[in-house]
């Protein structure tokens, strides 16, 4: 099968090769997908599980990816749930991913069915930052609603998920972002922006959530914004920031059957919008995540997929 590898963290995507895998075989309680639709996080390969097992022995030469939508080819021994044939989208375990290629295997516990009238990108997109809104609003952050967030990053991948639903929830939210985002960030639901290179965040008052996405600085001053008993969530890895009064906490998304469903639920009703961005082939897919200057200038924000299977 075809397969994007990489095999040092110090190249980055430059170090991206299309290469020719065996495909892989399914173990207890997995299924073999093939992918139709492969979805990948910019920085993905900064994060220590692309690049160690959880042991942490070296698992080079890695296959990335961790988001995927496709049809289940094969079941492992025991695997019960899902069939041959099946639609499905999901997330990969981090230590494991594997989704840029035509064939991946996955635990059946870290997909859902994507049903009939769902694209196969869609259903690559939403999963990583889906999930992560979600467990961020309502499972860390137990958002209720009336509550105001504070969403950084808001036209970004997760942060146009976070805004979406918190605001449907009923809570009221602020964007954050660069000058450019406004509009993309009210588009999806924002009620305020804060354009961080121009604007003081310190200006917004206090709030009850603060949902981060980069971390350092900006989620430390973010904390000082937090009214007593509320919480700063970060998906930015471990952080110093503390709210006086108040819960700090970072976590890693996890794949969820039930949460996933849910969210292509919303999707179907024109409850939550997809961001996807670019969208190209397996064979371009080195190409479209090292973009020339020129494509750069005109790149699409929002989530690149790519498109395993035409
Ligand atoms: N812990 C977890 O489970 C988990 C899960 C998913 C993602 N993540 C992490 O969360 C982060 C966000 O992921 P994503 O997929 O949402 O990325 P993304 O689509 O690039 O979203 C980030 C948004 O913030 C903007 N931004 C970046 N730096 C900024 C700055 N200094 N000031 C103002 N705006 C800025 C970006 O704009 P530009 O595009 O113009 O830079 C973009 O709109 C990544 O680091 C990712 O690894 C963690």
């Amino acid at each position: 099968m075809k397969a994007i590898v990489v095999t040092d963290q110090a190249e980055g995507t430059a170090g991206m090769k299309l290469v020719e895998r065996r495909e892989p075989q399914a173990a207890i309680n997995d299924v073999v997908v093939q992918v139709h639709a492969s979805g990948f996080t910019w920085d993905e390969l900064t994060w220590p599980s692309t690049w160690t097992d959880r042991l942490g022995r070296d698992r080079t030469p890695v296959i990335p990816g961790q988001e995927l939508a496709g049809v289940v080819t094969a079941l492992g021994y025991g695997t019960r749930g899902l069939s041959v044939g099946q639609r499905v989208f999901g997330l990969t375990d981090s230590y494991r991913g594997g989704t840029l290629a035509e064939y991946v295997a996955v635990e059946a516990r870290n997909l859902a069915p994507l049903p009939g009238d769902v694209d196969f990108t869609v259903g690559a997109s939403v999963a990583m930052p889906g999930l992560t809104a979600w467990q961020g609003l309502f499972e860390h952050g137990r958002l209720q609603a009336g509550q105001s967030v504070l969403v950084h990053g808001a036209a970004g991948a997760v942060g146009s998920m976070v805004t979406q639903l918190a605001r449907k929830f009923g809570a009221y939210v602020i964007g954050t972002g660069r000058a450019a985002h406004r509009q993309t960030a009210i588009d999806f639901g924002a009620q305020e922006f804060v354009d961080l290179e121009n604007d003081a965040m310190e200006d917004v008052g206090g709030v009850d959530l603060v949902f981060d996405v980069f971390g350092g600085d900006i989620a430390k001053r973010s904390a000082g914004l937090i009214r007593a008993g509320g919480t700063l969530v970060t998906i930015a890895g471990p952080t110093e920031a503390r709210p006086a009064d108040g819960l700090a906490v970072d976590f890693v998304v996890v794949s969820d059957r039930a949460q996933l469903s849910e969210i292509i639920q919303r999707v179907r009703d024109g409850r939550l919008r997809t961001n996807i961005g670019n969208v190209s082939t397996l064979d371009d897919a080195v190409a479209a995540f090292n973009p020339t200057e020129r494509i750069k200038a005109k790149r699409i924000k929002g989530k690149t997929i790519i498109r395993v299977r035409p």
